[in-house]
């Protein structure tokens, strides 16, 4: 832990496994801390900026609240509250910001922009998610995983079902290569992550002994394992116009009852980075049902709602994680 002090982490490849682990122990650590009444204030003094170019629920407020139980204090930047992006580069807004503040936080579109922050902001960076990547959403699905798996990381095998070609499909590929677990991608072709990101998986599991699958068989993409996440089909950002498009390709991979009993697995979890949609028809702009004869998108209401689904716990990780995330990287710790 303490080679991550003023570190960034823009992907997970900033971290190498044993970081990683380091990371999620640290999280474990803090959770029981606070749980137990017994949290030490490591940020006192620290300013954070929060700069967000998309919208957020979770990923704000785990800052947030992480920030205030340490004592450090936040400036929440909105997608239209400040200049970067309309009068200023990101450049010259990490010089600045990096004058005022111990840490800051960005979400956005373009990957690009976080590692020019990184590069000139001269205080630890953090990714709170980009077209490519969501390393603070990994860190969380990470340590829900062991939480509810009760085993050892590489005795853990999981399938993410859906849209792969994004953030949290890249995110959650190459996570899996990184804990030496049993990761599995099950998504049409053309929605695979790049052959750049599943080079980067394949690497790591040369090193770290995980295996990695992708195919485009469900059954075979999900037989065994103890954890199916999933993803929105439209991500933040992409136009409406892709719903139609996405529905037709991603119908067969909806996580639904059918699904989960591919997997062989009766004590198999659920797990969505959230937000999802499990109850809306209208909200995407096409008639899902009348068009699709679908009443629900990525999860099925039965299965969200069902024993098997462990979102909330995942949610309440990211503020742990998060957390652990900011006390690492802004503070000296012992090795
Ligand atoms: N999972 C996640 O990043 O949620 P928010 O978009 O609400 O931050
Ligand atoms: N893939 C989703 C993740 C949201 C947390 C998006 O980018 O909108």
């Amino acid at each position: 832990l303490a080679a991550l002090h003023r570190r960034n982490l823009l992907k997970e490849t900033d971290l190498t496994p044993d970081e990683f682990r380091a990371l999620l122990d640290l999280a474990a650590e803090l959770k029981a801390a606070k749980r137990e009444g017994r949290e030490e204030r490591r940020l006192t003094g620290k300013n954070i900026a929060l700069l967000f170019a998309k919208t957020s629920t979770r990923t704000r407020c785990a800052f947030e609240v992480a920030a205030a139980d340490q004592g450090a204090s936040t400036t929440y930047l909105d997608p239209v509250g400040s200049q970067m992006g309309h009068k200023e580069s990101a450049k010259d807004t990490a010089r600045v910001l990096g004058r005022f503040y111990d840490g800051i936080e960005y979400r956005g579109a373009a990957h690009d922009v976080v590692e020019t922050l990184g590069a000139f902001a001269g205080v630890p960076v953090w990714n709170g998610l980009t077209d490519d990547w969501h390393p603070t959403q990994s860190l969380c699905d990470a340590l829900t995983m062991r939480e509810h798996a009760g085993k050892p990381d590489e005795q853990i095998a999981y399938a993410y079902i859906g849209d792969a070609r994004f953030n949290m499909g890249n995110s959650l590929l190459v996570t899996g290569a990184i804990l030496g677990m049993d990761v599995r991608i099950a998504a049409p072709r053309s929605l695979w992550p790049s052959d750049a990101v599943v080079a980067i998986a394949r690497r790591y599991a040369a090193e770290t002994g995980a295996r990695v699958t992708l195919t485009e068989d469900v059954a075979e993409g999900v037989r065994g394992v103890d954890f199916v996440h999933t993803d929105v089909w439209v991500s933040m950002g992409e136009s409406k116009e892709v719903w139609a498009e996405r529905i037709e390709l991603l119908k067969p991979y909806q996580v639904n009852a059918d699904l989960l009993a591919l997997t062989g697995n009766p004590q198999v979890k659920f797990m969505h980075c959230l937000p999802a949609f499990h109850d809306l028809e209208t909200a995407v702009g096409v008639d899902v049902h009348e068009q699709f004869g679908l009443k629900e998108l990525e999860v099925t209401d039965d299965v969200f709602e069902s024993d098997a689904s462990v979102v909330f716990d995942q949610a309440e990780n990211r503020m742990h994680t998060i957390k652990a995330l900011m006390v690492a990287t802004m503070v000296q710790l012992d090795a």
